[in-house]
Order: C-alpha cells, then sequence, then structure tokens
C-alpha cells in the first residue's frame, strides 16, 4: 500500500510486514525516513536530529543555519559534490565540465500497477503498485525520476531510476545506481556471496567499519567472485532473529554493491551497475533508465527474508511457462565424454537414461563446426556431420523413440577465431583498434551491443532451433570481458558499450522467447558465474556451478540459497572421484545434494553398475515424489556450513506445513563423534508427523523444539533424507 501525504510530503510504503517511508523537507530535499517492520504511519520524520556537525556544508539557502548539512541527513538518493561527502548514487559530467549534482523534490505519483522497464528485466504482476518521485537539480537540466514498485505480501519493494537531460546540451552520466539506501547508526553486518570459478557464492559476513567496503564485478558480467546480492543485518541477527535487509540487483553485467559506515555511524547501501568503465552521453531530451534492484527487509531474521525473495522470484519474476513449474530430470554428457561424441554415444547415454526415469538429454559443448576442443568452433552453429551424420533432425525423433526430449548447449556470445564466423567477421569480436585482445578460453566476446550481430545470432540459433524439436537450450558464456570497444560508438560512447552489450544480450534472449515460447533456458556462465535475477528474468534456471562435487556444493548451494530459489538451482549428479576436485562420494549422497535445485546427470550412465542403476532409478523417482515440494516449499537452512558443525542440512516445507523434506549430509568422519540431534524448523507444532512412512507419530513441536536424533552414520559424506508427512 502507497500512502501519500502530499501536505506533509511524507510518502509511505507499507508491505504486509515493513514500512518504507521518505519525506521531501521544507528544502525540498528527499530525505529517508524509515525501512523496517511495519509501523503504522504517519510521519517518521521526527526520527532525524539536526546538529551543526563540523565540516559537514550547509545549503547556501539557509543561510546563517549550520545544522542542515546534506552529509549529516539520511538521503534518498544520494547527490554529488554539492555537500554529500558519502557515496554518491549518481555521478555526472554537466555540460559545463562540473562534476555537480544536486537534487530536490519536484512532485510525486502513486498509480495502480507495477511500472515495467522497457528493454530490461523486472518483477512483475497485477498487484504491484508504483510511486514514482520526481527530482530536479535546481542548477542544471536533470531530472531523476525515482521508481518504486510494491508488492505487499511478498514485503518486496523493488526500485530503479529514469534520469532524463531536459536540456539543450548533453550530459555525460559516470554512474547510475538503482538502489540507495540510508539507515541510522547501528552496529550492522554486511553480507556478501564471494568466491572463484567452481567456488561460487560462500557466504562472508564481516563487521561494518568506517568507510566503504563492499563488492562489485568489473568482468562485464554478474561474476562467480561476487553476486549482485547483498545482505545488511544486525549484528545478533541470524536465521530467525534480528533485523536484516536483502538487495539484489536485476543486472547481468558489472555491478557495484557499496556500503559505507559514515563518520557519525550510519550506513549507506548503494546498489547499481559498476560506475568503473561506464559512461553514458545523455543527449538534450533523452532519459536512461537503471537496471532494477529488489529489497526485502525482515524484521525477523534471514530465513523469512529467504522465503519472501523465493516466493516473489518464482512467483514474480520468473515467466510462465517455467514460473516455479516441473523441469524434466535431465542428463548432460559434459562431464561423462567433453568434446569426444557421436550420435551414436548420445544414444547409448539416452539408452541407459530412459528406463531410470530421466526424460531429456543434453548435448553439451562439441556437436557443432570444427569444435573438437575448446580452441576453435565457437560462432559456427552449424552441426558438425563427422560426430552427428544424420544432423540434429535425426537425433531428435530417434532420443523421442526412447521417450526422452532433446536439448542442446550453445555459447552465442563467443567467437573463436578458428571459426568461419570470424574470418568472415573479425570486427564483430570485442577489441580495440591497435590492441591484440586478452583472449579468455582461448575466445573472444562478439559485440552483442550490435544489432547485425544480434540479428545475426538470432538467425543462426532459429536454423539450429527449428532443423529438430528441441525443448531444452544451456545458454553459456564462458569468459570475463576485457578490451571492451565497440565499432559501432564513436570515441565519446564508448563507455556505453558494457551496456549496451547487457540490453543487447537481454534483446536476444526476449526476442528467442517470444519466438520459442515453451523453449526452457538454462542460463550458465562457467557455472555459476551470471547467476543473478536479471538473467533469471529471462532463463528460469542458471546452472550453478562447474563444480559438481557434492560436499563443495554444499556451501554453495548454501549460499545461493539465500535470495534465490531452489527452482533455479542447476544441480546434478556426477560421477565419483569428483571431476573438479577428486573427492570420492557416495552415489546417494550426490543424489540428495544435487535433489535440492532442478535435477539431473552429469555422468556417463552406460559407466554404471546395476547396483548404481537402481540407485539413479530410485532418485529419480524420488525426485518425481517430491519435485512439487521442492519447487514450492519454503527452504530452510538447518546448519551453517561455514561453522562445520559435522553436518550440512536443509529443509523443504509444504506451504500449508503438512509435508517435508529433510535433506542431510554429514563430512568427513572421525571416530566417537558427539550424537546429532537436528532441530528441524517450519512444521506446524501441533501436527503429528510420520517420517519416511513410518508408524511413529512425530509430534511437530518435540520435532522442532527438541529435535530428532540423527542415526549416527560411518564413513565420510554419509546423507539421510527425511520425508515428513502429517
Ligand atoms: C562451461 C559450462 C560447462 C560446460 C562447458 C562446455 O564451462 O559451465 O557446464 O558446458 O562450458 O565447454
Amino acid at each position: 500500500m502507497i500512502v501519500l501525504d502530499k501536505d506533509t510530503r511524507v510518502f509511505t510504503l507499507h508491505t504486509q510486514n515493513t514500512t518504507y517511508q521518505m519525506k521531501a523537507d521544507e528544502n525540498r530535499v528527499l530525505l529517508h525516513t524509515y525501512y523496517g517492520p511495519r509501523v503504522g504511519g504517519g510521519d517518521l520524520s521526527y526520527l532525524i536530529q539536526y546538529a551543526d556537525r563540523g565540516f559537514c556544508p550547509n545549503p547556501s539557502e539557509l543561510g546563517r543555519r549550520r545544522d542542515y548539512s546534506l552529509d549529516a541527513l539520511p538521503q534518498e538518493y544520494s547527490t554529488c559534490g554539492v555537500g554529500d561527502f558519502r557515496l554518491p548514487s549518481a555521478q555526472v559530467e554537466q555540460p559545463d565540465g562540473s562534476r555537480l549534482l544536486d537534487l530536490r523534490y519536484e512532485s510525486c505519483e502513486a498509480r495502480p500497477g507495477k511500472y515495467a522497464l522497457e528493454g530490461l528485466p523486472a518483477f512483475h504482476g497485477a498487484e504491484g503498485e508504483t510511486l514514482s518521485v520526481l527530482l530536479r537539480d535546481p542548477s542544471s537540466s536533470l531530472e531523476v525520476e525515482l521508481l518504486y514498485g510494491v508488492f505487499e505480501a511478498y514485503d518486496l519493494i523493488t526500485r530503479t531510476v529514469r534520469i532524463r537531460n531536459r536540456g539543450n546540451r548533453p550530459v555525460r552520466l559516470n554512474q547510475a545506481a538503482s538502489l540507495c539506501l540510508d539507515l541510522p547508526p547501528a552496529e550492522m553486518d554486511l553480507i556478501t556471496f564471494d568466491g572463484a570459478h567452481v567456488r561460487e557464492r560462500w557466504m562472508n559476513r564481516a563487521p561494518l567499519r568506517p568507510g566503504v567496503q563492499g563488492v562489485g564485478s568489473t568482468r562485464g558480467t554478474s561474476s562467480h567472485q561476487h553476486n549482485p546480492f547483498v545482505m545488511l543485518c544486525g549484528r545478533d541477527a541470524g536465521e530467525d532473529h534480528g533485523l536484516c535487509y536483502g538487495a539484489a540487483l536485476l543486472y547481468s553485467g558489472g555491478f557495484q554493491a557499496a556500503a559505507e559506515r559514515s563518520q557519525f555511524g550510519d550506513i549507506r547501501l548503494v546498489l547499481g551497475m559498476q560506475p568503473q568503465g561506464f559512461s553514458w552521453v545523455l543527449g538534450p531530451g533523452e532519459c536512461f533508465t537503471a537496471p532494477e534492484a529488489a529489497m526485502i527487509c525482515s524484521p525477523n531474521g534471514f530465513t523469512s527474508m529467504t522465503h519472501q525473495f523465493h516466493r516473489a522470484v518464482r512467483e514474480r519474476l520468473l515467466r510462465d511457462p517455467y514460473a516455479g513449474k516441473q523441469r524434466p530430470v535431465l542428463v548432460n554428457n559434459w562431464e561423462a565424454t567433453y568434446f569426444d561424441f557421436d550420435a551414436e554415444k548420445l544414444l547409448e547415454i539416452a539408452r541407459e537414461a530412459a528406463p531410470l526415469g530421466i526424460r531429456l538429454l543434453v548435448m553439451d559443448d562439441g556437436w557443432f563446426g570444427q569444435r573438437n576442443d575448446d580452441f576453435g568452433g565457437l560462432g559456427d552453429w552449424t552441426v558438425n556431420r563427422r560426430k552427428l551424420p544424420g544432423g540434429l533432425e535425426a537425433l531428435a525423433p530417434r532420443l523421442r523413440e526412447l521417450g526422452m526430449q532433446f536439448g542442446l548447449w550453445v555459447e552465442p556470445e563467443m567467437v573463436s577465431e578458428d571459426s568461419a564466423l570470424y574470418r568472415e567477421h573479425p570486427e564483430w569480436a570485442m577489441r580495440a583498434p591497435g590492441r591484440p585482445g586478452a583472449r579468455g578460453r582461448s575466445q573472444l566476446v562478439l559485440d552483442l551491443s550490435r544489432r547485425e550481430v544480434r540479428d545475426h545470432l538470432f538467425n543462426a540459433l532459429r536454423s539450429v532451433l527449428d532443423s529438430a524439436e528441441i525443448a531444452y537450450v544451456k545458454w553459456d558464456m564462458n569468459r570475463s570481458f576485457t578490451d571492451i570497444w565497440s565499432a559501432a560508438l564513436p570515441p565519446e560512447r564508448q563507455g556505453e558499450t558494457a551496456h549496451r552489450y547487457i540490453l543487447g544480450l537481454y534483446e536476444l534472449l526476449e526476442r528467442l522467447r517470444q519466438a520459442y515460447p515453451e523453449l526452457l533456458v538454462e542460463g550458465c556462465s562457467g557455472g555459476g558465474g551470471r547467476f543473478d535475477l536479471g538473467m533469471l528474468y529471462y532463463t528460469p534456471q542458471i546452472w550453478c556451478s562447474d563444480n559438481s562435487d557434492a560436499i563443495d556444493r554444499l556451501r554453495i548451494q548454501y549460499g545461493t540459497s539465500f535470495c534465490y530459489p531452489p527452482v533455479c538451482v542447476g544441480a546434478h549428479v556426477s560421477a565419483s572421484p569428483n571431476e573438479q576436485n577428486g573427492r570420492v562420494t557416495p552415489l546417494e549422497t550426490r543424489g540428495v545434494v544435487a535433489m535440492s535445485g532442478t535435477f539431473g546427470y552429469e555422468m556417463d550412465l552406460c559407466r554404471c553398475t546395476p547396483e548404481e542403476r537402481e540407485i539413479i532409478r530410485r532418485q529419480t523417482e524420488d525426485f518425481h515424489r517430491y519435485g512439487e515440494l521442492i519447487r514450492q516449499g519454503d527452504y530452510y537452512r538447518l546448519s551453517e556450513p561455514f561453522q562445520d558443525p559435522g553436518y550440512t542440512a536443509w529443509a523443504h516445507v509444504a506451504p500449508d506445513r503438512r509435508e517435508a523434506l529433510v535433506s542431510l549430509v554429514t563430512g568427513s568422519t572421525w571416530a566417537a563423534q558427539p550424537f546429532v540431534t537436528l532441530k528441524l524448523k517450519g512444521l506446524d507444532p501441533a501436527a503429528k508427523y510420520r517420517i519416511n512412512g513410518g508408524k511413529t507419530l512425530w509430534p511437530g513441536d518435540a520435532l522442532m523444539y527438541a529435535g530428532y536424533p540423527i542415526p549416527p552414520m560411518r564413513g565420510d559424506y554419509q546423507s539421510l533424507q527425511l520425508h515428513l508427512e502429517a
């Protein structure tokens, strides 16, 4: 609900459990007054205190008044160069060369329905509401429109900004953050999700110290190294208690998430596109729209924030027909064969897979052009007839006869120098004149900011997709950007290239979606290098990590779970010893871990023993039985894998709490271990549950408050699943 009091100029956004408020004060400065647990309303600006603070400048119109400074007041969208020395939200170069931006309130409007963003991913839903607040720089022609979307039931507030040049000379934008959140002084922690290729989204929590701290990506992608989802929380906050804020950017390019603890202890979070290297020429009359950011505040700890993000992503970000819906259990040949396969090998795998309950065969890298290793072939999206003599049109029907759908891997954004496409269009690769350009995985990035490149890719993909019945595409992207430069832009606009690339990528993905609405697209960037809400709008699942080791995955999936629901998390069972780290784990455990995602296999099923096949058959059966619960249930983290209690546990609980699936995996073993009593969460305290179909009726309250005794398990990396039914 949006409440506008135009007399006091207090604007309040209420969600089910939270309230967010701002006020345009007597100086027309838009102050942030409150974001936290829901309160009745009224003017909360009484919370703001004024004092004469040394070296904090005062606006000129206040004459001799010294207790008013932009530097000491909570701003709704911070300015630069005119009195606030904390993190700016926008940076500009005015026509006179100054880097100054002052923003004062002009007007506001609330309207039913959530704003939409042309060409950018966004939350959507008929029940959403929009608040638009217009600010203007009194000394220049720049206008900033702050947009807020409110989804009450999800406690979700989305934000973005539109910056307009109302003058007749161009202005340069050097930063346009999507979100600025000023919180009052408090002892708070910043939580980020960081790592590397094959080690994505490890959770890091650290107290905010004075000054700026944060994460970001300058790689042209959201990156393996840092994720555009961050949290701020009270020092004492945990899963079930304490105030916490989650903020995510719906953007798949470089980003910056920075938190600053100021000289007076107050906290500012700024989230948006990466300013480093960004610069956008805003011509007269033009408007720049920043990507959307999403915020959820939970007064009761991380779990409820996670539940709200998961529900909002499933129901208000992902789009039909895959929003929160069933996805086929798949087998992918990558770790089974790498580049060394042909149609017969794939059919062999499919023949093994079909009777085990697997419904989709994904042919990974190597099926096209002269792609026999990762030094060549990218860009040539025509079938390699040596490997697939009959083409896709012969393979797909044979798979269908086996009861399997067909999917394939593509990496459209890239080109190998050893390819027909590169020989024909070397200028389509992103690289500045006179520079050799760094390689990543021996490949170059195609300049998706250019229409002709996108048109070519769309047509190439269309020929592939029209040639056979293809149900699924894995859209990969395997390097970081360097040498960012576009032949299509003049020198003064080169700072636009990286963002125009992402806009081009989104346009291409949207075109594909319009042309093939039933096609399931799985995002991927060397695993989870572009795991963000922006990509999820176009690709409803993303391969979570190239690390398929079940034990490493516990931490990766734990970190991923804070914002992203299991239905989006690509997770497969792979061979043991594991390809990435050589670890040996039981097949059962690998199944338990992968089942907490989209589920599938990434191994040569032809090499499985009859016992292993039987385990796999049972796993797919279990996944089909529990799939709905995993997709739609509330996710509970029951342990902290970074604290290493000897096990990792989590649960999916049905919204009506009548059913739950609890999973637990042990670490490396040691003798004389303490017994584990696992305290469950989210159950109905008054209900009685059967566990794994047993006779005993277990009271929900006892399972939660006293716990369930985990039977001692021998050996490393053991697992169990408890299926509870009330
Ligand atoms: C990336 C993906 C893998 C696989 C390979 C193929 O690394 O993440 O899953 O598809 O590319 O080259």
